[in-house]
């Protein structure tokens, strides 16, 4: 396989395209796309998500230092992508999209009541990186759609069908291809283990942690 060198950029994909709710110090709102976010810390869970100093929300992360992740859909689609072209300077993106404010547990910002996951988020630091001003956060509460909970109240993210973005493009997220440790995992009696490739099952002894 021969590689193109190509000038330092970002080609990190697939991610997922968030919608992110602001509010300002009035209790003003608002919903700005964003890609460029993460997990950076799992205890204390922590969050980040990157924003350019000239969007109409950044001022209102400012004010209040809070915000609230809401996890994007297939249906959300639509959405995703306005409030990421349309500015709330010009826009109500909640009246025009026909959603839905619900109250947080933790922070004065609403969350999306139509999105499956909603993060609420403490700002606690700001770097000012260049571009792009990354607000590192902390996480205080997770709510969760209950309809998207199992019998067993395991919570099926799948079933929302979570949206991808990847390049420029949105996707849904395809077909499950293994389970956390599957590469790893003892097949039951019978069953056959195949190599990566596809070459067949290894040979006995193999493969074991
Ligand atoms: C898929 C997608 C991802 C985006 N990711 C970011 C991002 O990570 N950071 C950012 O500052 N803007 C990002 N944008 C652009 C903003 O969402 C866009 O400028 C938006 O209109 C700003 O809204 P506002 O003016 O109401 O704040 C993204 C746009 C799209 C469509």
């Amino acid at each position: 396989m021969e590689k193109e060198i190509w000038k330092p950029g970002n080609l990190l994909y697939p991610l997922p395209a968030v919608l992110v709710t602001v509010a300002d110090r009035e209790g003003r709102t608002n919903i700005i796309t964003v890609a460029w976010t993460g997990t950076v810390c799992t205890n204390p869970p922590m969050t980040y998500i990157s924003v350019r100093p000239e969007r109409y929300s950044y001022h209102m992360l400012r004010e209040t230092g809070e915000f609230v992740l809401n996890l994007t859909t297939e249906a959300l689609a639509y959405a995703t992508d306005f409030c990421g072209v349309r500015s709330g300077k010009d826009c109500d993106k909640f009246k025009e999209l026909g959603l839905s404010r619900d109250i947080s547990e933790q922070v004065s910002v609403p969350g999306i009541k139509e999105s499956p996951v909603s993060i609420e988020c403490r700002v606690r630091e700001v770097k000012e990186l260049g571009s792009h001003h990354m607000f590192l956060a902390d996480v205080l509460a997770v709510r969760v759609d209950k309809s998207y909970m199992d019998r067993e109240g395991r919570f099926d993210l799948a079933k929302a069908k979570p949206l991808v973005y990847s390049h420029g493009g949105y996707y849904g997220q395809g077909k499950l291809l293994g389970t956390f440790g599957f590469s790893v995992r003892r097949k039951k009696e019978g069953q056959r283990r195949r190599r990566p490739g596809g070459k067949g099952p290894r040979k006995q002894g193999q493969g074991k942690r």
